[in-house]
Protein backbone atom coordinates (compact mmCIF):
# COMPACT_ATOMS: atom_id res chain seq x y z
CA UNK A 1 0.00 0.00 0.00
CA UNK A 2 2.80 2.14 1.12
CA UNK A 3 4.63 1.90 -2.22
CA UNK A 4 1.61 2.40 -4.22
CA UNK A 5 0.97 5.36 -2.40
CA UNK A 6 4.54 6.47 -3.19
CA UNK A 7 4.05 5.56 -6.66
CA UNK A 8 1.41 7.95 -7.12
CA UNK A 9 3.05 10.88 -5.69
CA UNK A 10 6.01 10.45 -7.66
CA UNK A 11 3.50 10.00 -10.50
CA UNK A 12 1.64 13.15 -9.89
CA UNK A 13 5.06 15.14 -8.82
CA UNK A 14 6.62 14.00 -12.38
CA UNK A 15 3.00 15.32 -13.85
CA UNK A 16 3.04 18.39 -12.40
CA UNK A 17 6.79 19.06 -13.48
CA UNK A 18 5.87 18.08 -16.84
CA UNK A 19 3.14 20.74 -17.48
CA UNK A 20 5.63 23.10 -15.31
CA UNK A 21 7.76 22.71 -18.28
CA UNK A 22 5.35 23.18 -20.53
CA UNK A 23 4.00 25.94 -19.19
CA UNK A 24 7.43 27.72 -19.27
CA UNK A 25 8.18 26.05 -23.25
CA UNK A 26 4.57 28.31 -23.59
CA UNK A 27 5.73 31.52 -22.43
CA UNK A 28 7.09 33.83 -24.97
CA UNK A 29 10.36 35.64 -24.10
CA UNK A 30 10.64 38.79 -26.09
CA UNK A 31 14.17 41.33 -26.28
CA UNK A 32 12.98 45.00 -26.34
CA UNK A 33 15.62 47.26 -27.34
CA UNK A 34 14.27 50.36 -25.83
CA UNK A 35 15.80 53.60 -26.70
CA UNK A 36 16.08 55.51 -23.50
CA UNK A 37 14.13 57.32 -20.94
CA UNK A 38 14.13 60.92 -22.95
CA UNK A 39 10.86 61.59 -22.59
CA UNK A 40 7.71 61.64 -20.29
CA UNK A 41 6.04 59.78 -23.47
CA UNK A 42 9.05 57.24 -23.89
CA UNK A 43 8.61 56.44 -20.20
CA UNK A 44 5.26 56.18 -21.00
CA UNK A 45 5.73 53.24 -24.06
CA UNK A 46 7.91 51.31 -21.03
CA UNK A 47 5.42 51.25 -18.62
CA UNK A 48 2.28 50.54 -21.51
CA UNK A 49 4.70 47.62 -23.09
CA UNK A 50 5.10 45.87 -19.52
CA UNK A 51 1.34 46.26 -18.88
CA UNK A 52 0.81 44.74 -22.64
CA UNK A 53 3.22 41.92 -22.01
CA UNK A 54 1.71 40.94 -18.85
CA UNK A 55 -1.67 40.97 -19.88
CA UNK A 56 -1.11 38.31 -22.51
CA UNK A 57 1.58 36.21 -20.26
CA UNK A 58 4.97 37.51 -22.52
CA UNK A 59 8.08 37.92 -20.75
CA UNK A 60 9.33 41.82 -21.40
CA UNK A 61 12.97 41.87 -21.19
CA UNK A 62 13.56 45.31 -21.52
CA UNK A 63 17.00 46.85 -22.22
CA UNK A 64 17.24 50.60 -21.75
CA UNK A 65 20.11 52.31 -24.95
CA UNK A 66 20.45 55.10 -23.23
CA UNK A 67 19.77 56.96 -27.01
CA UNK A 68 23.08 55.20 -28.20
CA UNK A 69 22.48 53.30 -31.49
CA UNK A 70 25.53 50.53 -30.57
CA UNK A 71 24.16 49.94 -27.49
CA UNK A 72 20.85 48.93 -29.35
CA UNK A 73 23.45 46.74 -31.87
CA UNK A 74 24.65 45.20 -27.93
CA UNK A 75 21.41 44.34 -26.71
CA UNK A 76 20.25 42.66 -30.17
CA UNK A 77 23.31 40.80 -30.09
CA UNK A 78 22.67 39.74 -26.62
CA UNK A 79 18.82 38.66 -27.62
CA UNK A 80 19.34 36.65 -30.25
CA UNK A 81 22.17 34.77 -27.89
CA UNK A 82 19.80 34.11 -25.42
CA UNK A 83 17.54 32.72 -28.38
CA UNK A 84 14.53 35.26 -27.39
CA UNK A 85 10.94 34.16 -29.30
CA UNK A 86 11.21 37.85 -31.09
CA UNK A 87 13.42 41.30 -30.28
CA UNK A 88 11.36 44.52 -30.61
CA UNK A 89 13.38 47.65 -31.40
CA UNK A 90 12.62 51.17 -30.86
CA UNK A 91 15.40 52.30 -33.35
CA UNK A 92 17.19 55.25 -32.15
CA UNK A 93 17.96 56.33 -35.88
CA UNK A 94 16.99 54.95 -38.93
CA UNK A 95 20.04 53.59 -40.28
CA UNK A 96 22.76 50.95 -39.59
CA UNK A 97 20.70 48.21 -38.95
CA UNK A 98 20.95 45.97 -41.67
CA UNK A 99 24.04 43.61 -40.58
CA UNK A 100 22.25 43.25 -37.00
CA UNK A 101 18.78 42.53 -38.38
CA UNK A 102 20.56 39.66 -40.63
CA UNK A 103 21.55 38.10 -37.45
CA UNK A 104 18.40 38.27 -36.27
CA UNK A 105 16.64 36.69 -39.25
CA UNK A 106 19.64 33.83 -39.38
CA UNK A 107 18.82 32.80 -36.04
CA UNK A 108 14.90 32.72 -36.77
CA UNK A 109 14.04 35.37 -34.51
CA UNK A 110 11.43 37.60 -35.86
CA UNK A 111 12.02 41.42 -35.24
CA UNK A 112 9.18 44.20 -34.44
CA UNK A 113 10.21 48.06 -35.16
CA UNK A 114 8.09 50.19 -32.58
CA UNK A 115 7.38 53.89 -32.88
CA UNK A 116 10.38 54.63 -35.26
CA UNK A 117 11.24 53.14 -38.68
CA UNK A 118 14.76 52.07 -40.63
CA UNK A 119 16.04 52.63 -43.83
CA UNK A 120 16.64 49.38 -45.54
CA UNK A 121 16.29 48.15 -48.65
CA UNK A 122 16.04 44.47 -47.47
CA UNK A 123 12.20 45.17 -45.85
CA UNK A 124 12.36 41.36 -44.74
CA UNK A 125 14.74 42.14 -42.11
CA UNK A 126 11.96 42.60 -39.86
CA UNK A 127 8.09 41.31 -39.44
CA UNK A 128 6.52 44.60 -39.26
CA UNK A 129 6.69 48.15 -37.98
CA UNK A 130 4.54 49.49 -35.72
CA UNK A 131 4.77 53.50 -35.96
CA UNK A 132 2.74 56.61 -36.33
CA UNK A 133 3.17 58.28 -39.65
CA UNK A 134 5.23 61.17 -38.53
CA UNK A 135 5.39 62.99 -41.60
CA UNK A 136 1.70 63.39 -41.31
CA UNK A 137 1.98 64.71 -37.62
CA UNK A 138 4.75 67.06 -39.06
CA UNK A 139 1.76 68.54 -41.83
CA UNK A 140 -0.88 68.66 -39.58
CA UNK A 141 0.69 70.49 -36.75
CA UNK A 142 1.79 72.68 -39.86
CA UNK A 143 -1.33 73.29 -41.11
CA UNK A 144 -2.72 74.20 -37.74
CA UNK A 145 -0.33 76.95 -37.35
CA UNK A 146 -0.83 78.24 -41.09
CA UNK A 147 -4.53 78.38 -40.41
CA UNK A 148 -4.18 79.70 -37.41
CA UNK A 149 -1.53 83.02 -38.15
CA UNK A 150 -3.52 82.99 -41.60
CA UNK A 151 -0.33 82.28 -43.36
CA UNK A 152 2.19 84.58 -41.66
CA UNK A 153 4.57 83.17 -39.39
CA UNK A 154 7.90 82.95 -38.28
CA UNK A 155 9.07 79.66 -36.52
CA UNK A 156 11.93 78.33 -34.61
CA UNK A 157 12.02 74.70 -34.63
CA UNK A 158 13.08 72.58 -32.08
CA UNK A 159 14.43 69.10 -34.24
CA UNK A 160 14.38 65.77 -32.17
CA UNK A 161 17.49 63.30 -32.17
CA UNK A 162 19.49 63.92 -35.19
CA UNK A 163 19.12 60.56 -37.70
CA UNK A 164 16.09 59.34 -35.97
CA UNK A 165 12.96 58.93 -38.04
CA UNK A 166 10.79 60.84 -36.16
CA UNK A 167 13.03 63.83 -36.77
CA UNK A 168 13.26 63.14 -40.01
CA UNK A 169 9.52 63.15 -41.17
CA UNK A 170 8.27 65.49 -38.96
CA UNK A 171 10.35 68.15 -40.06
CA UNK A 172 9.39 66.81 -43.51
CA UNK A 173 5.38 67.07 -43.35
CA UNK A 174 6.16 70.73 -41.90
CA UNK A 175 8.14 71.36 -44.27
CA UNK A 176 5.53 70.81 -47.11
CA UNK A 177 3.28 73.19 -45.26
CA UNK A 178 5.70 76.03 -45.31
CA UNK A 179 6.51 75.83 -48.87
CA UNK A 180 3.13 76.24 -49.43
CA UNK A 181 2.77 79.56 -47.71
CA UNK A 182 5.00 81.72 -48.77
CA UNK A 183 4.32 84.26 -45.57
CA UNK A 184 5.80 80.86 -43.36
CA UNK A 185 8.89 81.05 -42.38
CA UNK A 186 11.21 78.21 -40.10
CA UNK A 187 13.84 81.89 -38.80
CA UNK A 188 16.11 79.09 -36.74
CA UNK A 189 16.35 74.99 -36.26
CA UNK A 190 18.18 72.82 -34.23
CA UNK A 191 18.35 69.87 -32.40
CA UNK A 192 16.55 69.23 -29.12
CA UNK A 193 17.21 66.02 -28.80
CA UNK A 194 13.56 65.60 -27.44
CA UNK A 195 14.51 66.08 -24.16
CA UNK A 196 13.37 68.89 -21.86
CA UNK A 197 16.58 70.37 -20.80
CA UNK A 198 17.99 70.81 -24.46
CA UNK A 199 14.90 72.00 -25.44
CA UNK A 200 15.14 74.78 -23.18
CA UNK A 201 18.68 75.77 -23.84
CA UNK A 202 18.20 75.68 -27.68
CA UNK A 203 15.18 77.84 -27.18
CA UNK A 204 17.37 80.06 -24.93
CA UNK A 205 20.03 80.87 -27.80
CA UNK A 206 16.49 81.47 -30.42
CA UNK A 207 14.84 84.31 -28.19
CA UNK A 208 18.74 85.88 -27.99
CA UNK A 209 19.45 85.21 -31.50
CA UNK A 210 15.49 86.96 -32.71
CA UNK A 211 15.33 90.15 -30.76
CA UNK A 212 14.48 88.91 -27.32
CA UNK A 213 11.93 87.00 -28.84
CA UNK A 214 10.14 89.32 -30.50
CA UNK A 215 10.70 88.21 -33.82
CA UNK A 216 9.51 85.02 -33.11
CA UNK A 217 5.34 83.91 -34.33
CA UNK A 218 5.36 80.09 -32.87
CA UNK A 219 7.52 77.22 -32.00
CA UNK A 220 7.46 74.41 -33.85
CA UNK A 221 8.99 71.21 -31.24
CA UNK A 222 9.13 67.64 -32.53
CA UNK A 223 7.88 66.86 -29.24
CA UNK A 224 6.11 67.53 -26.04
CA UNK A 225 9.07 67.35 -24.07
CA UNK A 226 11.26 70.24 -26.14
CA UNK A 227 7.92 72.72 -26.12
CA UNK A 228 8.10 72.66 -22.23
CA UNK A 229 11.66 73.56 -22.03
CA UNK A 230 10.74 76.06 -24.50
CA UNK A 231 7.86 77.11 -22.70
CA UNK A 232 9.77 77.64 -19.70
CA UNK A 233 12.63 79.70 -22.08
CA UNK A 234 10.14 81.95 -22.74
CA UNK A 235 8.58 82.78 -19.42
CA UNK A 236 12.24 83.48 -18.48
CA UNK A 237 12.72 86.04 -21.19
CA UNK A 238 9.27 87.58 -20.12
CA UNK A 239 6.90 86.84 -22.36
CA UNK A 240 3.99 84.90 -23.02
CA UNK A 241 4.00 81.46 -24.50
CA UNK A 242 0.92 80.33 -26.20
CA UNK A 243 0.23 83.84 -26.47
CA UNK A 244 3.17 86.10 -27.53
CA UNK A 245 5.01 82.76 -29.01
CA UNK A 246 2.47 80.21 -29.95
CA UNK A 247 3.60 76.62 -29.16
CA UNK A 248 2.84 73.71 -31.58
CA UNK A 249 4.22 70.20 -30.87
CA UNK A 250 3.56 66.63 -30.91
CA UNK A 251 3.15 63.38 -28.55
CA UNK A 252 -0.05 64.54 -26.28
CA UNK A 253 1.48 63.63 -22.83
CA UNK A 254 -0.45 65.11 -19.52
CA UNK A 255 2.39 68.04 -19.11
CA UNK A 256 1.18 69.59 -22.44
CA UNK A 257 -2.24 69.23 -21.33
CA UNK A 258 -1.71 71.44 -18.29
CA UNK A 259 0.20 74.30 -20.47
CA UNK A 260 -2.86 74.48 -22.85
CA UNK A 261 -5.43 74.52 -20.05
CA UNK A 262 -3.25 76.76 -18.19
CA UNK A 263 -3.01 79.35 -21.89
CA UNK A 264 0.45 78.41 -22.39
CA UNK A 265 0.76 75.85 -25.29
CA UNK A 266 -1.66 75.36 -28.25
CA UNK A 267 -2.15 72.86 -30.09
CA UNK A 268 -0.25 68.92 -29.67
CA UNK A 269 -0.28 65.56 -32.00
CA UNK A 270 -1.73 62.74 -30.41
CA UNK A 271 0.96 59.52 -30.71
CA UNK A 272 0.06 56.66 -28.63
CA UNK A 273 2.34 54.66 -26.16
CA UNK A 274 0.84 51.61 -27.20
CA UNK A 275 2.98 50.34 -29.69
CA UNK A 276 3.54 47.21 -27.68
CA UNK A 277 -0.39 46.00 -28.06
CA UNK A 278 -0.83 45.47 -31.76
CA UNK A 279 2.91 44.55 -32.35
CA UNK A 280 2.61 41.67 -29.66
CA UNK A 281 -1.05 41.05 -31.59
CA UNK A 282 0.66 40.57 -34.35
CA UNK A 283 3.34 38.86 -33.75
CA UNK A 284 1.34 36.20 -31.49
CA UNK A 285 -0.60 35.39 -34.52
CA UNK A 286 2.19 35.21 -36.49
CA UNK A 287 3.74 32.32 -34.20
CA UNK A 288 0.56 30.64 -33.59
CA UNK A 289 -0.12 30.40 -37.99
CA UNK A 290 1.99 32.32 -39.52
CA UNK A 291 -0.26 34.87 -40.49
CA UNK A 292 1.89 37.69 -42.10
CA UNK A 293 1.21 40.58 -40.72
CA UNK A 294 1.19 44.07 -42.71
CA UNK A 295 4.91 45.96 -42.80
CA UNK A 296 3.23 49.19 -41.44
CA UNK A 297 0.95 49.06 -38.50
CA UNK A 298 0.05 52.67 -38.68
CA UNK A 299 -1.63 53.94 -35.01
CA UNK A 300 -3.82 56.90 -35.27
CA UNK A 301 -2.46 61.05 -35.02
CA UNK A 302 -5.08 63.00 -33.33
CA UNK A 303 -4.83 66.62 -33.72
CA UNK A 304 -5.52 68.05 -29.74
CA UNK A 305 -6.23 72.03 -28.65
CA UNK A 306 -7.22 73.63 -25.35
CA UNK A 307 -10.66 73.22 -25.53
CA UNK A 308 -10.31 69.42 -24.27
CA UNK A 309 -6.67 70.29 -22.50
CA UNK A 310 -8.64 69.84 -18.61
CA UNK A 311 -10.43 66.15 -19.77
CA UNK A 312 -7.18 65.06 -21.99
CA UNK A 313 -5.32 65.98 -19.07
CA UNK A 314 -7.32 63.96 -16.38
CA UNK A 315 -7.84 60.67 -18.69
CA UNK A 316 -4.24 60.30 -18.90
CA UNK A 317 -2.73 61.48 -16.19
CA UNK A 318 -2.49 58.02 -14.58
CA UNK A 319 -0.55 56.47 -17.32
CA UNK A 320 2.32 59.06 -17.36
O1 LIG B 1 9.80 58.03 -31.51
C1 LIG B 1 8.84 58.74 -30.83
C2 LIG B 1 9.41 59.99 -30.23
O2 LIG B 1 10.47 59.65 -29.37
C3 LIG B 1 8.45 60.77 -29.36
O3 LIG B 1 7.70 61.70 -30.05
C4 LIG B 1 9.40 61.45 -28.45
O4 LIG B 1 8.82 62.05 -27.33
C5 LIG B 1 10.31 60.33 -28.13
O5 LIG B 1 11.41 60.61 -27.48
Amino acid sequence: MKARHLLTTIGMAALMLSSGAAYAQSKMTIGFSQVGSESGWRAAETKVSKIEAEKRGVDLKISDAQQKQENQIRAVRSFIAQGVDAIFIAPVVSTGWDSVLKEAKDAKIPVVLLDRSIETKDESLYLTAVTSDTVYEGKVAGEWLAKETGGKCNVVELQGTVGSSPAINRKKGFDQVVAANPGMKIVRTQSGDFTRTKGKEVMESFIKAEGGGKNICAVYAHNDDMAIGAIQAIKEAGLKPGKDIKIVSIDAVPDIFKAMADGEANVTVELTPNMAGPALDALMAFKKDGKQPPKWIQTESKVYTPETAKAEYDKRKELY
